[in-house]
This record gives C-alpha cells, sequence and structure tokens, in this order.
C-alpha cells in the first residue's frame, strides 16, 4: 500500500515495532546509567534521543532511492525508520557507549559506520550502528531495524547546524558555504580533541573526599528517604 493513502490506523500499526523496538534500546541503556550511577561510576552519556522518521519523509526517501513509496519498500529498504541518538561529552566515550551497546542482550549489529575514524568530505562526524531488535507482537516476531547515533556534543551541535544550513528549502549552497561548513567541522574537532586532553589531565589528578560524599552510604540514603 501507498504511504500516503494509509489511514492514521495502517500507519499506527505498521509503526508500532518500531516504537517497541526504540523503548527496548532505551530501557537498556537506562538501565546501564541507572546501575553506573548506583555504583559511583562515571557514566559516558550525556542524553538520549528516539524518533520515528515521519510517513512524508519516508515516502520521500524512498523516491530518492527511485523507490516506490509503498510499506513494503519502506520496510525493505529504509533503516531508520527507528533512529537513537546517543550524545556524550568526549570523543572517548563514543566507543565506551559503543560497547555497552554491543553488550545488549538480543540486539544483532548488523552494520558499522564509523565516520568518526573516517569523517565524510563534508566534516561530518559520528558513528553509526545499525541494530536489529527482536519485538515480539501477539502471534508473531518481527525482527526490527533501528540505527544508533552516537556523537559528542559538539559533533550533535555541528551536525544540527548544518543540516539547518544545508537543507534551507530552494536554496543552493554556495562552495564557499560548504568550504566555511567544513572548516567548522575542523574548529569542532579541535575543540572535542582539546576537552578530552583536559578531561584526562584532570582525571589523573586524586580526587579531594567531600565530607558529605563520606556520608552518603546507601544505608544514610535509605534512612533520610
Ligand atoms: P541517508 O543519508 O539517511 O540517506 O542514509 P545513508 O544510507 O546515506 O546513511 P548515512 O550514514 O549517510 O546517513 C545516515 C544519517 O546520518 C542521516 O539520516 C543523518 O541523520 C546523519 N548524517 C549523515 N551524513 C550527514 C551529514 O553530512 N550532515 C548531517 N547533519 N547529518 C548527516
Ligand atoms: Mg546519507
Amino acid at each position: 500500500m501507498l504511504i500516503e493513502k494509509m489511514s492514521n490506523h495502517d500507519l499506527r500499526l505498521a509503526m508500532l515495532p518500531y516504537s517497541s523496538a526504540l523503548k527496548v534500546i532505551t530501557m537498556h541503556a537506562e538501565t546501564i546509567m541507572e546501575e553506573l550511577f548506583a555504583n559511583r561510576r562515571s557514566n559516558p552519556v550525556e542524553h538520549i534521543k528516539s524518533r520515528l522518521k515521519r510517513p512524508s519523509s519516508i515516502a520521500r526517501k524512498l523516491e530518492k532511492k527511485g523507490y516506490r513509496p509503498s510499506v513494503e519498500n519502506a520496510l525493505k529498504y529504509i533503516d531508520d525508520i527507528a533512529g537513537v541518538r546517543f550524545v556524550c561529552l568526549f570523543p572517548d566515550d563514543i566507543y565506551k557507549i559503543a560497547e555497552v551497546i554491543r553488550n545488549f542482550n538480543n540486539i544483532r549489529i548488523c552494520r558499522i559506520k564509523d565516520y568518526i575514524e573516517r569523517p565524510k568530505p563534508n566534516g561530518y562526524r559520528s558513528y553509526h550502528m545499525h541494530v536489529e531488535v527482536p519485538i515480539r507482537l501477539l502471534d508473531h516476531e518481527e525482527s526490527v531495524k533501528v540505527e544508533i547515533q552516537i556523537r559528542t556534543v559538539a559533533m550533535d551541535s555541528w551536525a544540527s547546524m548544518e543540516h539547518k544550513i544545508r537543507y534551507k528549502k530552494g536554496v543552493e549552497i554556495p562552495d564557499t558555504v560548504s568550504y566555511r561548513l567544513l572548516e567548522c567541522a575542523h574548529l569542532t574537532h579541535e575543540l572535542d580533541k582539546r576537552m578530552q586532553e583536559l578531561n584526562e589531565e584532570i582525571n589523573k589528578l586524586s580526587p579531594v573526599k567531600q565530607p558529605s560524599e563520606q556520608l552518603d552510604t546507601l544505608e544514610e540514603y535509605f534512612k533520610e528517604s
């Protein structure tokens, strides 16, 4: 069936497994974050965002790829109907998060696109994992594709601004603007490197114990609440 002709009910049914897959990944990640917090260990995740691709964007992407904008083609050819983005502070955190995701139960890693190791020619940096999540429905199980993007706050800001600038409707981007966007990507990379160095330097120092921290054991926590 063509996406434009689908009723709200049909669309909801088609999107349901994708929406569940987003919940599964987010829930796994939040559990690990809570565990790290409880163990007073540092958490590499700054924040997590997830989204379902809008039907109009799915149809547009299919047409761009040369396929009819049907639901069957969307399931077959669009890998990012469900997308989760992990944003972290430092470049090193990216690979720590990827490792945590690799250890998620039941998730199959299908493909890695490492645009950190090899940035795109326009300067785009991010670590992409294409995964499949099994989702149990009433009478069958589906393997649902999810695109996971992992990037630093700085990479994320650059990507948002670049997207806003590049996709201004009806405007052809001049080469000079593309070049300046690339320069901004280099600046972003430099910022990430310096912040990472500062973080490493601080991590080498031994921590000064705060009096409140010594008191704040789990028993104290439960006594007060
Ligand atoms: P699409 O780019 O989505 O058509 O799929 P693809 O198969 O070419 O994969 P690719 O890895 O290029 O992009 C996947 C996703 O990464 C995109 O949907 C964007 O969210 C993001 N992305 C990739 N390249 C860029 C870029 O140059 N700028 C920005 N802002 N985001 C990008
Ligand atoms: Mg692309």
